[in-house]
């Protein structure tokens, strides 16, 4: 945890209050001491290191509240099929299963090592990561490991999430394999997950499964979420608002019912836009059907091989904007200060005083360029914990 101080910020997002021209923000062991104008800056700091973000704007680090980060292999057979008229079927999860299986440790760390820095590259401060793409009690433990393992390494902040309800893998029976996943939440929470979701949806997991399962990972102090309204409308969000759910993903199917149970139980809903996009689903308006249900939302890239092979959180912004319709600031918001709620934090997504040091310095003078220039690397500088760490390729 780092001291630094970031100048001439041409526009900085806090979300504490309206933007600021030309600001600075003061990180003090890796906290937000002080933010305000760079000319009011206090005296007492020249011997802090100092970013000069030369008039670029700035806003907190996203945070990726919904990640697929560790797995082997490659789905892009199921690409090609897609573009040939194949719809997504949620069997080609057990291909990235096998490869998962076979790979080692090393190979795991060193492939989750590189996405989650294309993530840090991309202004990702804060990120969840499921497993998932192991399914039995030792490849599960393993990679919510080395999900740890390779977060830490790159420096940021991760929560883990306990995934085994995924798909119900080959060779198992369904009612086995369920009783399974609840005998091992303490194993999960023990190789460290945080968090307990399920895949509730046609090929996956029944709405009677997730309940069980979720209620089970409550009784076993995991936080919840659920997988939900992903291909077909299931009931899992109303699930979710029953047992107060941190969060509901996907949501492509959602009705105006579901959202206003999601509103009303406080539940958020995270809208992966590139998984709505990579699978062809042509469905976009569920984003708008929950803000004005009035859910929080956020913003996260699911990253993973079969539907969302994508670290980056800009492209995520760009899709809430441009298919979703979400303005700006609304995409904004939700892929920090949302994200971190779905994560119940209150110490990252935005700048007050006592947030976490994490910030976007962005490579343009103006937030609404990280969607108005698209296939451009939105971000200049990633600091995470007042530690600035540098894109490796930045275009103005
Ligand atoms: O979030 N929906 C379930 N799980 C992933 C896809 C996993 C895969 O296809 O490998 C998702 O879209
Ligand atoms: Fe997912």
């Amino acid at each position: 945890m780092s001291d630094l101080v970031v100048r001439h910020v041409g526009r900085l997002t806090t979300w504490a209050g309206p933007r600021l021209s030309d600001a600075a923000v003061v990180i003090s062991g890796g906290v937000v001491e002080w933010t305000g104008a760079d000319r009011d800056l206090p005296t007492g700091l020249s011997d802090r290191p100092e970013l000069d973000a030369e008039g670029r704007a700035a806003i907190p680090g996203f945070v990726d509240c919904h990640t697929h980060a560790v797995w082997a292999g490659s789905r892009r057979d199921d690409v090609a099929g897609r573009l040939s008229g194949t719809g997504y079927n949620p069997a080609g999860i057990a291909a990235t299963v096998a490869a998962t299986r076979e790979a080692s440790y090393d190979d795991l760390l060193a492939a989750a090592a590189l996405r989650l820095t294309a993530m840090r590259d991309g202004g990702t401060t804060t990120v969840e990561i499921k497993s998932g793409y192991g399914l039995t009690s030792m490849d599960e433990a393993r990679l919510l490991t080395v999900g740890r393992d390779a977060a830490a390494g790159v420096g940021l902040t991760a929560m883990t999430t306990y995934l085994g309800a995924h798909v119900v893998p080959q060779g198992r029976e369904h009612a086995e394999y369920v009783d399974s996943v609840i005998a091992d939440l303490p194993l999960a929470a023990a190789a460290g997950a945080q968090w307990c979701d399920v895949f509730c949806d046609d090929g996956a997991f029944t709405i009677d499964d997730a309940r069980r399962i979720l209620i089970a990972a409550g009784e076993q102090g995991l936080g919840t979420r659920i997988h939900a309204e992903q291909l077909t409308n299931t009931g899992a969000a109303r699930l979710a608002a029953d047992l107060r759910c941190a969060s509901a993903d996907h949501l492509d199917h959602v009705t105006a019912a579901d959202a206003a149970a999601m509103a009303a139980a406080g539940v958020v809903g995270v809208l992966v836009p590139v998984a709505s996009l990579y699978t062809r689903s042509q469905r976009w308006s569920h984003a708008a059907l929950l803000r004005d249900a009035g859910v929080t939302l956020a913003v996260a890239t699911d990253c993973n091989p079969g539907t969302a092979w994508c670290e980056s959180m800009p492209y995520a912004v760009q899709l809430a904007c441009l298919a979703m319709g979400l303005s700006i600031d609304e995409a904004l918001r939700a892929a920090t200060l949302g994200g971190a709620a779905a994560l119940r934090r209150t110490d990252v997504g935005h700048l007050s005083v006592g947030a976490r040091g994490d910030l976007a310095v962005l490579a343009s003078d103006h937030e609404v360029d990280v969607v108005a220039h698209l296939g451009a690397n939105a971000v200049w500088s990633t600091v995470i914990g007042g530690q600035p760490r540098r894109a490796s390729a930045v275009q103005p």
